[in-house]
């Protein structure tokens, strides 16, 4: 039910109003002063006010002004003993809704009443809407806004960056578009000379000039990025790597409206990796160099088998590469070969190199050099598991071998392939204590023993080599 408060200073005539609002279903309060009223629309909230223009305390007009700057939701009726257009335009333009005159009708009265409401409703919800809408569009600058500040950055973000943009277009197919501050520093060349002129100017290589001019970009390729690693040459004629990403730009009909070229220059990741792999080709050929000295250092003491651990490392390392092992393991086979009768440092030279039978002691301290090898070697972290290629190397598949006594697969396989190579090698060659027995001999005892002391895959890979690729023993280094 809509809230009226009626004003009027003469008490007939806000009754006779108020009761013919009340029969029809409005809610009205009656005040006989402006200043009643003002104390009643301070304490309450009406949707329409109905006031008479002449007032004792205060003028209608001024009464409107204040209760519409109090309250600007409401509508206000006026009612004037004077059917004075002058005074009605004026509470019109103040901002009233309509006025009516005394005495008052009551149809009029019901039909302004009933306007005035629905015009107020219509405003409020008005503004509400404009509220709404303010807010809409307020919200949508602010998001344009950042998006534009966003994409401004990335802008001159991009102009860092290396890219040319060539047009596709018929009448300029093959013409530069865009050439970025990065492109400028990358190539040399300066914006304003290249803008408008062929992108062969550039004297890129022909696989970015050919994208360029739309050859080589088949309906498999538009719409996707292509990468590829270039050398651009500079307008000084230096070389540089790259890395260069090819956008097609496709126009709105699907057809081939630009291509972007982006380069990352890529020298500075492929000079750093070049000196990684130096730096560690380095450091490998010293631990190789070193692990040669040490090896060097057994034999001069023992000219008898001086080169025996040089050609067990060249056979090991070429049955490794028979039985198909990685280049990395057969890497390790060398190694552990070449070193592999380190432990014999700690054995005296005569013993060594003594001819005739030898004493039990002096079996005990040559059996004891795989594990003194073994200990020399064990802290060291090669690449390759070289100590224990050292200590296993005369363990046999039977468990007859030494120092642990180990079966099978408890001997690493490098081990095991050492193994073979250190008894063809020994038998082959000359020792003090008796003459060489050649190859035949070798082979026909690895053959002889496969399955009981060598690996039976190990010996025949061994065997394959002299038999079909006629291996003869040479120095490694
Ligand atoms: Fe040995």
């Amino acid at each position: 039910m809509s809230k009226i408060l009626i004003v009027d200073d003469e008490e007939s005539v806000r009754s006779v109003l108020g009761e013919m609002l009340e029969l029809n279903n409005y809610q009205c309060t009656l005040a006989a002063s402006t200043a009643e009223a003002h104390s009643l629309l301070d304490k309450d909230k009406f949707e329409l006010v109905i006031s008479d223009i002449n007032m004792p305390d205060q003028s209608g007009l001024d009464f409107i002004k204040e209760v519409m700057a109090k309250d600007p939701d409401v509508a206000v009726i006026m009612v004037t003993g004077m059917d004075d257009p002058m005074i009605a335009d004026v509470a019109l333009k103040l901002g009233a809704y309509d006025y009516v005159t005394k005495p008052v009708k009551l149809n009029n009265l019901l039909i302004s009443v009933s306007n005035a409401l629905k015009r107020r409703r219509l405003e409020i919800d008005n503004r509400l809407y404009q509220k709404q809408l303010e807010a809409m569009v307020s919200k949508q600058t602010a998001a344009l806004q950042e998006n534009e500040a966003r994409l401004k950055a990335i802008l001159e973000a991009a102009e860092h960056v290396s890219f040319i943009m060539v047009d596709q277009e018929a009448e300029n197919r093959g013409r530069i578009v865009e050439f970025s501050r990065g492109a400028e520093c990358l190539l040399g060349y300066n914006r304003r000379d290249v803008l408008g002129r062929p992108v062969s100017c550039l004297h890129l290589p022909d696989e970015i000039t050919n994208l360029a001019n739309n050859a080589h970009i088949s309906d498999n390729n538009i719409g996707k990025a292509l990468s590829k690693r270039l050398n651009l040459i500079t307008r000084s004629g230096n070389t540089v790597p790259v890395l260069s990403t090819v956008y097609p730009i496709l126009a709105p009909d699907g057809s081939l409206s630009a291509v972007l070229f982006v380069f990352l220059d890529i020298s500075e990741s492929i000079n750093a990796k070049a000196k990684t792999q130096q730096t560690v080709e380095q450091l490998e050929n010293a631990l190789k160099g070193s692990i040669k000295a040490m090896a060097m250092a057994v034999e001069m003491r023992d000219p008898y088998t001086a080169g025996h651990q040089q050609r067990v490392a060249d056979l090991a390392s070429t049955i490794a590469k028979e039985m198909n092992l990685s280049e990395k393991r057969s890497e390790g086979v060398m190694m552990g070969g070449i070193i592999h009768d380190l432990g014999k440092i700690a054995i005296p030279a005569e013993i060594l190199s003594k001819p005739g039978i030898i004493t039990e002691t002096e079996f005990e301290l040559i059996t004891a050099h795989p594990r003194v090898g073994y200990n020399i070697l064990k802290h060291i972290d090669f690449p390759w598991p070289i100590a224990q290629i050292v200590l296993q190397h005369h363990e046999r598949l039977n468990g007859s071998g030494y120092p642990q006594g180990l079966y099978g697969d408890q001997i690493i396989l490098e081990a095991r392939i050492i193994g073979v190579a250190d008894v063809v090698e020994a038998m082959a060659s000359h020792r003090p204590y008796r003459p060489a027995r050649g190859i035949d001999a070798a082979l026909k005892e690895i053959d002889k023993n496969k399955g009981i002391l060598y690996d039976p895959d190990v010996v025949k890979a061994c065997i394959n080599i002299f038999d079909k690729y006629n291996y003869t023993f040479k120095k490694v280094f």
